[in-house]
């Protein structure tokens, strides 16, 4: 007798109440993706960077010798194409624009912001591109760091 209880309970309840709440739950079609809507009132607290180009983000990190490093290696792989390695000779997609890219040099630096460099580049500027979702917020202020003492 016990073992029948215990039967109803475990295994046949559940399938019961499973079987009372089936219609009550959201049932696309086939190829049709579920529509996930968030609870009314929720703010979402990660997501998808808000970027402008009047916005003034503060530069977070420190401009210590191991974010200027991490910039260097990330302007040689992502930048020197077209700006050049240093400043003096722009790099082999550089000399094929025309006019050819500005070559980041001091005196253009020193007269921009951190957040103008930062934007310019996030959402890219005129014909450069953007490199919003190739570099991390992270790596495009090491590489505002590391522009400030390019050669
Ligand atoms: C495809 C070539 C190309 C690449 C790659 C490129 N740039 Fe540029 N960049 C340009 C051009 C061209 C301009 C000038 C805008 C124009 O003339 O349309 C420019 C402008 C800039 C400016 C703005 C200068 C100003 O006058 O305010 C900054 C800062 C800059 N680039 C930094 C970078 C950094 C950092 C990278 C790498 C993450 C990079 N660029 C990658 C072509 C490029």
């Amino acid at each position: 007798m016990k073992r029948i209880s215990n039967l109803v309970v475990i295994v046949i309840a559940p399938l019961l109440m499973a079987a009372l709440w089936m219609d009550k739950q959201p049932s696309p079609k086939p190829y049709q993706a579920p529509v996930l809507v968030p609870p009314a009132g929720s703010v979402p607290i990660t997501g998808r960077e808000v970027a402008s180009r009047d916005s003034e983000p503060k530069n977070p990190l420190t401009p210590n010798p191991a974010s200027r490093e991490q910039g260097q290696a990330l302007f040689a792989i992502n930048c020197a194409m077209c700006h050049g390695q240093s400043s003096i000779e722009r790099g082999p997609v550089g000399k094929k624009l025309k006019p050819p890219p500005p070559g980041l040099d001091h005196d253009l630096i020193r007269e921009r912001s951190d957040a103008h460099i930062f934007n310019a580049i996030t959402l890219g500027f005129g014909r450069m591109p953007p490199f919003k979702d190739k570099l991390t917020p992270h790596e495009r202020w090491d590489l505002v760091n590391f522009l400030r003492v390019r050669k």
